[in-house]
């Protein structure tokens, strides 16, 4: 069923994938030698990890449109830096970065923006300072600002308690610098693009099912990275076009990592109509072309198995389940409260605002179907994925729709709104 009388139609090429970008700086910055990340993602959360790494003395030059030059010094090339670190809005960028941190011979101090201020950093500062690492900081180090007196480390085998890619990463990178070796083991597996990396950059790391075990590294040796478009922000205009009738668009060179394609198997079991084209692997990482028509959907269950697979896009998702027939139900996502606004109740509220019929839980929500949304005056809660999902909501809301503070979108996708206009009839 469908209510309105916008579509999308046409061919969008989305921006590089954020969770690789930071990848892409980090990792050149502490491998050996020169390094070109193409298709760069040049969003404010990846700027503020190449200010990070500047602050330690690296160099890294734009040179052509979403194009960085990185001038990597090595695994201990880092300088101590003069200034404390500000990694801005971005969670990806401080609990990473406190892997490779607790590894340096120095001390070097962690701060945010407020969102950031607000977040548990405790999930990485725990294992670290079993490894050995020396961190400090509010109430214990679980908020900014973060002290981290780095050196010897010691390898561990760590079963997380929690379903993180910020963390397995953290220590991931923190078991390079280690004396022995780690061994991680996770429940559900969570996106896998460090280990990917870290491989093709002559890493001693390897993956058996759930389970990673890191060697530490004497060099890393950088290759050319291009980063694919990112399927979290493909997903608003996946969803956009599947639940706005009359929709046809192709949204090209998007990353299908399946740790990351959670969106496409619930929109398959809701029934929706897309097809993936031109499949290829390029730096290690899956990426093709989707197009996605109209259609009508019915509704979905989604709980742990899935949920690390589709974090960041669940926002979007509640917005496709008011449109779908049934009750959706999607659970077991408690993390949802600690990202970059407490994206449970930002979704609820909002979509109660326009009509919807949403109960909210503890650990997710329940969405009955379908509801014609109407349009009103909702928040973003500066959060860019609140943002950009319901920019989406309101191309299907009769009347207007007024979102607070947009500019919020610029940390992951700054030309969301021109290419929404783009492809929007
Ligand atoms: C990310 C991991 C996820 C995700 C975030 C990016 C990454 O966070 O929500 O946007 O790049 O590793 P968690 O590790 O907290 O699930």
């Amino acid at each position: 069923m469908s209510f309105n009388s916008l579509k999308l139609k046409g061919k969008v090429d989305i921006p590089g994938d954020k969770s690789i970008s930071h990848r892409a700086i980090m990792l050149s910055s502490i491998a050996n030698g020169k390094n070109i990340v193409r298709n760069f993602l040049s969003g404010e959360d990846c700027l503020s990890t190449i200010e990070c790494f500047k602050k330690m003395g690296i160099q890294v030059e734009k040179c052509r449109k979403n194009e960085m030059v990185i001038h990597g010094m090595g695994l201990k090339g880092l300088k101590k830096p003069t200034q404390n670190l500000d990694v801005g809005n971005s969670g990806t960028t401080i609990r990473l970065i406190m892997g490779i941190l607790s590894g340096q011979n120095f001390e070097s101090t962690l701060i945010g923006d407020n969102s950031i201020a607000k977040r548990p950093m405790k999930r990485v500062t725990d294992p670290l300072r079993l490894m050995g690492a020396k961190i400090s900081g509010k109430e214990d180090a679980n908020f900014t600002p973060i002290t981290i007196d780095g050196g010897n480390l010691k390898g561990i085998d760590y079963k997380m308690p929690i379903a993180s890619a910020q963390v397995k990463s953290s220590m991931i990178l923190a078991s390079l610098y280690a004396n022995s070796p780690t061994k991680i083991i996770e429940k559900n597996k969570s996106r896998n693009h460090t280990e990917i990396m870290l491989k093709s950059f002559g890493a001693d790391i390897d993956v058996s099912g759930n389970e990673i075990y890191v060697k530490p590294a004497q060099h890393l040796y950088s290759e050319d990275i291009y980063v694919p478009g990112d399927i979290s922000s493909a997903a608003f205009f996946i969803a956009g076009a599947s639940i706005l009738d009359g929709s046809e668009l192709l949204i090209k060179n998007v990353g299908l990592n399946e740790t990351r394609t959670g969106i496409l198997d619930v929109l398959k079991d809701m029934g929706g109509n897309f097809e993936i084209l031109n499949k290829k692997y390029v730096c290690g990482e899956l990426m093709g072309d989707i197009l996605v028509k109209h259609s009508n959907l019915n509704s979905t269950t989604i709980d742990s198995k899935l949920i690390p697979r589709l974090i960041d896009e669940i926002p979007i998702i509640a917005v496709m389940a008011t449109q779908a027939e049934g009750t959706t139900i999607i659970k077991d996502a408690k993390e949802l409260k600690v990202k970059e606004s407490n994206r449970i109740s930002s979704v609820v509220s909002n979509l109660k605002k326009m009509g919807a019929d949403i109960e909210e839980l503890d650990d997710g929500m329940i969405i009955e179907g379908p509801t014609k949304l109407k349009g009103c005056n909702v928040e973003s809660f500066s959060d860019h994925r609140i943002a950009m999902s319901f920019s989406i909501a309101s191309l299907l809301a009769s009347g207007n729709t007024n979102i607070d503070n947009t500019n919020c979108v610029d940390i992951s996708f700054p030309r969301f709104y021109d290419i929404l206009k783009e492809i929007t009839y």
